[in-house]
Formats: structure tokens, C-alpha cells, sequence
């Protein structure tokens, strides 16, 4: 029986390997994790993350060939292949900070498996990492080995890069059904081929063979890389075009449409919106143009930092949208705030636009009434007092210096009673609840001029102007009001 192991029980490791467990019941499937209470979690009922279909998942396979464990050394040491998926945050300090990624953890995991693997081992890099990690991790490997068996017949090792697209929110149903699976190894040697054909192996459980692409190692870090890039440049295009539709009347909807009905640039991921979120985009972003620059290529680098600039510029466009419109000031005002996620369907508020949005109007003085359903107070407290950056390293967590936020800010068990005698609600995840929510409840129970802002292009601008609210919604043509008061960008 083969044994896989995966380093790293997060938002990759967990829903990965649940689903190879369930598509191949005669691998045995650990995943671990130095975090207790997140193994904690993927043994009880109440499963770490939220990601529709994986409680029925995990439950189909846990007990059966899938475990959670705390007991690191002694799978590694007796798994055939061991993923690693543990977390590659941005730099915070040092060579890099603030681009560059951080393989601390990546390292620390990889001595670690040269230290207790006794048996030969294909390893896998799930993370998300930089393109040649696979060679840094080869030579890790090699060398540790070679110091501990004295040199020959020491252990082998097989490095693969298998990255992962599954996208959060859809994260089982992109894994049931990925459109690539991506395997890159060493395709010059017969062991490289025959760690390739294993893993390929697994997946054709379930994949069909076309979709299983293989290439060389570089080849697959770097389209990790470039996937993301490419597709936070679509948002940072429509966004930047949601601007220019404000300011001329077109509706940056229709625009979209009309645009992506051209099939060589297609209809999905043009939806315009407060920005882009989630713990990838500018990670992985930052990190391109970090290793442009490594490379000597400059212009490429500052083309890729555009989409980070643009997404920038759309988050503080929306917030000076709502100081301006609200008489260039929000001190004092109660603004209710739905949806705290990145995106819909999941708790998950890893660079969500909303930490951005929630601290502009914090600093203008605002009360923040927050509402999401799957996102707890506690999460929202640590979220606004944290430095950017400092959300993926646990160990160096700082509360924001000379920031008292907590008076200021509240959360709600729904949208009705954060809205609830405020002056404004701003819509920043587009959760499904907030397009059927009764506005005109709403809108009797605000201050007047009642203001809608949304971020999500989620509510009929429409039938909220014939209640009487104030409408803002990105990208669309601007009411007389608005108008009247223009933003700053
Ligand atoms: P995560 O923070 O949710 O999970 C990482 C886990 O690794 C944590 O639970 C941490 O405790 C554990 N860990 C760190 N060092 C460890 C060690 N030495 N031994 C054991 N456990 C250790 O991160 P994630 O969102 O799952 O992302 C993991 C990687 O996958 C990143 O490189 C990310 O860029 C990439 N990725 C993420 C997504 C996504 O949607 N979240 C999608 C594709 C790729
Ligand atoms: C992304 C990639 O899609 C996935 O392939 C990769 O493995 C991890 O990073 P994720 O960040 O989980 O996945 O979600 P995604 O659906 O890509 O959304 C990212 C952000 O872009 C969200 O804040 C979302 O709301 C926003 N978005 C997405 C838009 O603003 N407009 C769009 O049209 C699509």
C-alpha cells in the first residue's frame, strides 16, 4: 500500500489530500501539522475551514484512509510520498521584505525530512513557491542525507512540483474536476520519470489523462506564478476600466459582457469589484516581480506591480467614494459593513479587501458595524489590528502601534442589525443573503440620506434608488448625488 503524508493541514493540504483519499481508498492518507488545535479541528466536527462539500468529504474518508495528526517525524519517516503544503508568506524583514517569499517554513519542513526519512521518498511542493525552490530543496536533501549515511546508499529522494489551483470557496468541486493538474519533475533521468509516472498515477484515478500536463521543474514552478499573476491582471484590468466607466457613464457590466464575449479573451473573471483578496494574488504577485528584478529585468518586474498598484487604488477609491459622498466626512456616522471574507463562501480574510476598506474608514473617524456569515468577531478584531504582512506569521504578530480601533468597531449577528440607525452600508463580499435581503427594512431603519455602497455589484441599483437610498455601485453610471460629490481618487 502506498502512504502518502502532507505537511501542512491549511486551506491546500486539508481539501487536497481529503479528496485523494476519497478518489483512492487503497492509499493511505496523513496529513500533519505542527498546529494542535488545527489537527484538533480536522478530527472533530467542526472542520478548520469552511469550504462547501468538504465536511461530507472528509467524513466519507476519515477513519477509513485519511488521518489528521500532530505526529510529524514518524509519518514523514514512514510515508513513499510526502507533499509539502505548508504556508509561504511574503518577507516581513531582511533581504526582500514586503516582496520576496518567505521559505522558512518551506526549509524547516525539508531538513526535516532529510533528518527522519530512512526509506527513498518523492517529494512533493504543493506550496506555492519561487521558481528553483525544487533545486534549493534537492541540495537541502542531498546534503543532509549524505552527512547522515556517510555518504553512499543514503536515502534518495525525487523532488516534483505539483502546485495547486484549487480556488477557495470551490475549493472541492475544483479538485473533483481541475481543468490541468500539473506535474513538473526531472524528465532527463529514469528515477525523475518514474516519481512523475507515480504521481501522475494517483491523479488518473480520477483525471482525465489530458489533463495532466507534465514538464520540467521550472516550467511548473513558474506557471504557478504566472497563472495567478494572469489572473489578478484580468480584475486589475476591469477594475481599472470600472473607473473610467464612472467617470463617462458607460456600465462597466455591459462592458465586461461585451468584451468577454470574444472568445480569445472569454467571459469569466471580469467581474469588477472593491479588489481583489485572498492569501495568493498579491502574495504570488509580489514575489514575480521580486524574482524579475533578481533576473535584471526591471520592466518586467513594474508591469506586473501595476496589477498590485491598480488593486490599491481600487480599494482607496472606494473608501474616498464614501467619505466624499457622505459630506466629506464619516466621524461618527455608523457605516454597516457586509461581508468580511475575501470572497463569498468562505471565512477565510487573508488580504480581504475589507481589512483595507474597514481601516480607511476607521481612520476617517467612522463606527464600523460588521457583518459576515462565516467570519467571527475574534477574527475581525485580530484582523484590523494587524500589520500587513503579519497575517501569515504567527510568531511575529504586533498589534497596529498608536491605533486604538476597539471603540469603534462592532460586529452583528446579520445585515439588519448592522444596518440598524446607520448612515451608510457598504457591501464588500458577495455573499448570496445580501442579494435577497429586505432593503426596504433597511432603508426605514437608517439615518437619511440613507447610502448604499457596493463593492460587489451584488444589489439592483434600480429598486434601491426607488426606495430612496443614495447608490454607488463600482463600475456603474453614477446618480445625480454622486455626481454632485465628487471623490478624490
Ligand atoms: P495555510 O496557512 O492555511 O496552511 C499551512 C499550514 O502549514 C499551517 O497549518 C501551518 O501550521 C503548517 N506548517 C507550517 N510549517 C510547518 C512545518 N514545518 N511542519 C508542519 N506543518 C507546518 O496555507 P494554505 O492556504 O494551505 O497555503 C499553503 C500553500 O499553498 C501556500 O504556498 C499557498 O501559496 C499555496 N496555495 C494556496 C491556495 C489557497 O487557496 N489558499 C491555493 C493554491 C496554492
Ligand atoms: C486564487 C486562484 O483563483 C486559484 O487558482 C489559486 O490556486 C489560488 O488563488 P482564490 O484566491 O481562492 O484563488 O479565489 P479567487 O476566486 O481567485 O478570487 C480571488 C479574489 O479575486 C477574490 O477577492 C475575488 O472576490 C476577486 N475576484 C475574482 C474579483 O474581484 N473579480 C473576479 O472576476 C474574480
Amino acid at each position: 500500500m502506498v502512504k502518502i503524508c502532507c505537511i501542512g493541514a491549511g486551506y491546500v493540504g486539508g481539501p487536497t489530500m481529503a479528496v485523494i483519499a476519497l478518489k483512492c481508498p487503497d492509499i493511505e492518507v496523513v496529513v500533519v501539522d505542527i498546529s494542535e488545535p488545527r489537527i484538533a479541528g480536522w478530527n472533530s466536527d467542526h472542520l478548520p475551514i469552511y469550504e462547501p462539500g468538504l465536511d461530507d468529504v472528509v467524513r466519507q474518508c476519515r477513519g477509513r484512509n485519511l488521518s489528521f495528526s500532530t505526529e510529524v517525524h514518524r509519518h514523514v519517516s514512514d510515508a513513499d510520498i510526502v507533499f509539502v503544503s505548508v504556508n509561504t508568506p511574503t518577507k516581513t524583514c531582511g533581504l526582500g521584505a514586503g516582496k520576496a517569499a518567505d521559505l522558512t517554513y518551506w526549509e524547516s519542513a525539508a531538513r526535516m525530512i532529510a533528518d527522519v526519512s530512512v526509506s527513498d521518498k518523492i517529494v512533493v511542493e504543493k506550496s506555492t513557491v519561487p521558481v528553483k525552490t525544487a533545486e534549493a530543496i534537492e541540495k537541502i536533501l542531498s546534503h543532509n542525507t549524505h552527512r547522515r549515511h556517510g555518504g553512499g546508499g543514503g536515502v534518495r529522494y525525487q523532488i516534483l512540483s505539483n502546485p495547486e489551483f484549487l480556488a477557495e470557496g470551490t475549493a472541492v468541486a475544483d479538485l473533483l474536476s481541475p481543468d490541468r493538474v500539473l506535474i513538473g519533475g526531472r524528465n532527463d533521468t529514469p528515477a525523475g520519470l518514474a516519481a512523475v509516472a507515480a504521481l501522475r498515477d494517483v491523479y488518473a484515478r480520477w483525471v482525465p489523462p489530458d489533463r495532466i500536463l507534465t514538464t520540467n521543474l521550472w516550467s511548473a514552478e513558474l506557471s504557478k506564478l504566472a497563472a495567478n499573476a494572469f489572473l489578478a491582471q484580468r480584475i486589475s484590468s476591469v477594475n481599472a476600466i470600472s473607473a473610467l466607466c464612472e467617470a463617462t457613464g458607460a456600465d462597466v457590466a455591459q462592458v465586461a459582457h461585451s468584451v468577454g464575449k470574444d472568445a480569445r479573451i472569454g467571459p469569466h473573471f471580469l467581474s469588477a469589484s472593491v479588489g481583489f483578496g485572498g492569501s495568493c494574488f498579491q502574495k504570488d504577485i509580489l514575489n514575480l516581480v521580486y524574482i524579475c528584478e533578481c533576473y535584471g529585468l526591471p520592466e518586467v518586474a513594474s508591469y506586473w506591480r501595476e496589477v498590485i498598484r491598480i488593486n490599491d487604488y481600487q480599494k482607496g477609491r472606494f473608501v474616498n467614494r464614501v467619505v466624499a459622498s457622505m459630506f466629506n466626512t464619516v466621524a461618527g456616522k455608523k457605516v454597516a459593513v457586509l461581508g468580511f471574507a475575501f470572497k463569498k463562501d468562505t471565512g477565510d480574510t487573508r488580504e480581504t479587501p475589507a481589512i483595507d476598506v474597514c481601516k480607511g474608514l476607521l481612520g476617517d473617524k467612522a463606527a464600523v458595524s460588521i457583518y459576515d456569515p462565516q467570519v467571527t468577531g475574534e477574527q475581525v478584531s485580530r484582523d484590523l489590528a494587524m500589520n500587513k504582512f503579519d497575517w501569515d506569521h504567527p510568531r511575529h504578530l504586533q498589534p497596529i502601534t498608536g491605533t486604538d480601533v476597539a471603540g469603534q468597531v462592532a460586529v452583528a449577528a446579520d445585515a439588519y442589525e448592522a444596518a440598524r440607525e446607520a448612515h451608510a452600508v457598504c457591501i464588500l463580499t458577495e455573499w448570496d443573503e445580501f442579494r435577497g435581503l429586505d432593503y426596504k427594512r433597511m432603508f426605514d431603519a437608517m439615518h437619511k440620506p440613507a447610502f448604499i455602497f457596493d463593492g460587489r455589484n451584488v444589489v439592483d441599483v434600480a429598486k434601491l434608488r426607488e426606495i430612496g437610498f443614495v447608490v454607488y455601485s463600482i463600475g456603474k453610471p453614477l446618480d445625480d448625488w454622486l455626481k454632485d460629490m465628487p471623490a478624490v481618487a
